[in-house]
């Protein structure tokens, strides 16, 4: 099954990603992930996103659509994925809808004062992307991941003012694909304020797995 992850930043959205990915038998496509690896390569995508993720901005609808097209043309993904924050725009769901039929939305709902809890705590592995969390679930030893021993760092857009960027964003050009996905019969509402394992449970029950 063809899965898109849907909500505010912070939401939890990759760290269920990572735990559901193998349980729905389906590759975890993160545009933020592929992103970021491109600035850490310093390849020419990376250089043209960099200042616009870090100010908390949204990438131009036509290099995002190219990159996940492109994405799902390989063999990986030709049955199955889990879509993380892609689309995030009426534009990018309707072209999305042109290359590939997706069969559920799952809206992982937060409000603001947990989302903004969860982004200034993050920490992530430069090496393996895991997203740990200095009070949620931190690393055995400070500053090093546990899974694979790589340098853990804060994301430049989990500063304060990006964070603010980001939810104004949210809400003006994402928040509005739940009612475009709600009207094609595709949602799936999940609260997403309880701790991880009770969230997989949850989605386990909704999805009968
Ligand atoms: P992206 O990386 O997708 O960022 P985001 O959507 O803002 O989402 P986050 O990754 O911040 O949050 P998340 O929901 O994955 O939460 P997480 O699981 O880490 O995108 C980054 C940027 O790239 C964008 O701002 C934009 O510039 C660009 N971009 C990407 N896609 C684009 C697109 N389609 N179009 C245009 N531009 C695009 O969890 C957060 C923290 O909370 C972690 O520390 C985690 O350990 C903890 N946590 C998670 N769940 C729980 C829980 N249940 N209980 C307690 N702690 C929890
Ligand atoms: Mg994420």
């Amino acid at each position: 099954m063809k899965f898109v992850f849907l909500g505010p930043p912070g939401a939890g959205k990759g760290t269920l990603a990572v735990r559901m990915t193998e349980l729905l038998n389906a590759p975890h496509v993160s545009t933020g992930n592929i992103f970021r690896e491109a600035i850490a390569a310093a390849n020419p995508l990376g250089l043209k996103v960099k200042a616009i993720i870090d100010a908390g901005k949204l990438v131009d609808d036509g290099t995002t659509i190219q990159l996940v097209r492109e994405r799902l043309t390989q063999s990986d993904v030709k049955d199955s994925y889990i879509l993380d924050g892609f689309p995030r725009t009426i534009a990018q769901a309707e072209a999305l809808a042109g290359f590939s039929n997706i069969d559920r939305v799952i809206n992982f709902d937060a409000p603001d004062d947990v989302v903004i809890e969860r982004l200034s705590g993050r920490l992530v592995c430069r090496k393996c992307g895991f997203n740990w969390h200095k009070t949620f679930n931190p690393p055995e030893k400070s500053g090093v991941c546990d899974k694979c021993g790589g340098e853990i760092y804060t994301r430049e857009d989990d500063k304060a003012e990006a964070v603010k960027k980001r939810l104004d964003v949210y809400r003006e050009q994402t928040a509005p694909l739940i009612e475009y996905y709600r009207k094609k019969d595709l949602m799936i509402d999940i609260d997403a304020r309880p701790d991880v394992d009770s969230i997989v449970e949850n989605l386990k029950k909704l999805l009968r797995l």
